[in-house]
């Protein structure tokens, strides 16, 4: 028997200001966009906001439904949607951050599992790291360097040996 170790490393700051002008304006675009989130069930607005590399930069947040399953994660409308607008435009980065009208959120909100497999779509597809920036409404922030870590041994188009 062999263990495996996987190591992933995040960045943490506990300032807006210990991060780059780009994170700075990428993380507040996701600040808001949860203001424009449809969430009458939850409550809970994320807002997301994804860094293309010419420069635009596309929001989204969570759209909930009265059939709760077919409501869909703000992580996904973003990228979904960016992906409609610019095909083959490469993602360089993801700010994704939430509010609550019923508690504060002071800590790094993380993409569901869902969202993973979608954002690990986007980053084999273009083989390219996709930074990812997560905070709360306050609180510390983290960068993940790559999507790769937020889902090790992720199933990609690869397993599918099309
Ligand atoms: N939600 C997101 O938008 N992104 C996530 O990664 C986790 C959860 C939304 C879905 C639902 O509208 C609300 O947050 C509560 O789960």
């Amino acid at each position: 028997m062999e263990s495996i170790n996987i190591n992933i490393s995040v960045e943490k700051h506990s300032h807006e200001n210990e991060l780059t002008e780009q994170d700075r304006l990428l993380l507040a675009a996701a600040r808001i966009s949860t203001e424009r989130a449809y969430a009458p069930y939850s409550k809970f607005k994320v807002g997301a906001a994804v860094l293309l590399a010419n420069g635009d930069v596309i929001q989204g947040n969570n759209q909930e439904n009265a059939a709760y399953p077919s409501g869909l994660c703000a992580e996904r409308v973003a990228l979904f949607y960016a992906s409609s607008l610019f095909p083959n435009m490469e993602i360089e980065a993801m700010a994704i951050t939430a509010h609550s009208e019923d508690v504060s959120i002071d800590y790094p909100v993380a993409p569901c599992g869902s969202c993973r497999q979608v954002m690990t779509e986007y980053e084999s597809k273009q083989k390219k790291d996709i930074r990812v920036i997560l905070q709360g409404e306050k609180g510390d922030i983290y960068i993940i360097k790559c999507v790769r870590d937020l889902l090790p041994l992720a199933f990609t188009q690869e397993d599918l040996c099309l």
